[in-house]
């Protein structure tokens, strides 16, 4: 009976801010690449409740004032955004302190500092026809609630989407996104890369922030193959986990990062039984904690439905089973880039993951 009461308790504390109990589609927005970069969120913004927004993202800032309240990261985020961040990430990063009245300084941080706090599960499965599933949940342990923050945006150029992303909304980078008929990306945080000052060194230094790197890639890579070439090579200021799928058979990796290259790559293999990936917050061949082993219970969750079942519904249950889905989870985000009016991010309420335990 103890869960019971965890949950009741839960339940009522949660009461107080939100009470959506179901889960729901996040909302889509069209960002044009047409426009000067100082411009291009700014209808975004102007879609929400302003002071709602302000607020949040307050509370985000205060979240990273608390953890490393060393005037110098403002300083140095100012030097960074003004002599190294490459654009369009620079402008519009301005345009989108402009447009909430914060200073860059803080928007820059709160745009670099994402990186080092997500823990997610992503997953890339191949069905007996060589069709190539996506997916992958969102996990943020923070003490503040950014589901109502979380947005899907198309980035369209002459009319056309050139590729589609999810995002929080004031943040420029891309932890998952696809590029149409071509491949779809999703990054873990890789778990020792919470050294604050190791990425603040490496900004220094000219290094990529993952999440625009994601972008950058979406945006130019013609194909499956050089999306993966240049997510293993480029020097990344964090260490992390990219799961890259494509649109033909044994077109899915998983690669693990260090900063200046590849530490590991895992290939689909169906011909070797591996019909699925999964990817979680830790290295390959290292035992996962007791307390956090996504990966087993995914695992598990994929060997019991079978190559012959899967299909994006199925993926999405495996995404959503117990111990898969944690508290945590903020969106579920389900891709296949040979179809890529599928694209969608589910907001999951916290129910979602107190519903699977009963
Ligand atoms: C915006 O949110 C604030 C705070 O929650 C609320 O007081 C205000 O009425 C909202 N404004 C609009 C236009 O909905
Ligand atoms: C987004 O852009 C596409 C392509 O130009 C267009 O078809 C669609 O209507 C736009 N959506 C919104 C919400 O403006
Ligand atoms: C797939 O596995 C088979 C059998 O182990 C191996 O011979 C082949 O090289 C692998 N293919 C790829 C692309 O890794
Ligand atoms: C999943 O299936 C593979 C192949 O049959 C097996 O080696 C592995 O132990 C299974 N894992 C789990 C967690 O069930």
């Amino acid at each position: 009976m103890a869960w019971l009461w965890v949950f009741l308790f839960l339940g009522s504390c949660s009461f107080t801010y939100t009470f959506e109990t179901k889960d729901y589609v996040a909302p889509r927005f069209n960002v044009s690449l047409d426009l000067p970069p100082e411009e291009r969120w700014k209808p975004i913004i102007e879609h929400y409740n302003f002071t709602e927004l302000q607020q949040y993202l307050k509370m985000f800032l205060s979240l990273i004032k608390d953890h490393w309240s060393k005037p110098m990261y403002f300083i140095m985020a100012d030097i960074y955004l003004d002599f190294l961040a490459p654009e369009p990430y620079a402008g519009e990063i301005r345009g989108i302190a402009k447009a909430l009245g914060f200073k860059t300084s803080e928007v820059t941080l709160i745009n670099l500092i994402y990186e080092a706090v997500m823990a997610c599960t992503s997953i890339i499965t191949e069905t007996k026809e060589g069709y190539i599933y996506h997916g992958r949940n969102m996990d943020l342990y923070f003490s503040i609630d950014l589901r109502k923050l979380v947005l899907d945006v198309d980035f369209i150029r002459n009319g056309q989407i050139v590729y589609t992303g999810t995002t929080f909304t004031g943040i420029v980078g891309l932890y998952t996104g696809q590029s149409p008929h071509k491949f779809s990306i999703s990054s873990n945080a890789r778990e020792n890369n919470q050294v604050l000052w190791k990425n603040a060194l490496s900004l220094l230094l000219r290094r990529y922030p993952v999440s625009w790197l994601i972008r950058d890639t979406l945006n130019s890579a013609p194909d499956f193959d050089s999306a993966v070439e240049k997510l293993s090579h480029t020097e990344i200021t964090a260490e992390m986990y990219l799961t890259i799928a494509g649109t033909k058979p044994g077109e899915g990796v998983a690669i693990t990062r260090d900063r200046d290259g590849l530490a590991d790559v895992l290939n689909l293999n169906v011909s070797n039984g591996r019909w699925f990936l999964v990817q979680t917050n830790y290295d390959r061949g290292t035992p996962h904690p007791q307390h956090d082993n996504r990966m087993y219970y995914a695992t598990q969750a994929l060997n019991s439905t079978g190559q012959d079942n899967i299909n994006k519904d199925s993926l999405y249950e495996v995404l959503s089973t117990h111990k898969v889905i944690t508290w945590g989870t903020v969106h579920t985000t389900m891709m296949s880039a040979a179809s890529p009016e599928d694209y969608v991010s589910f907001i999951r309420s916290k129910m979602a993951f107190y519903r699977r335990r009963i």
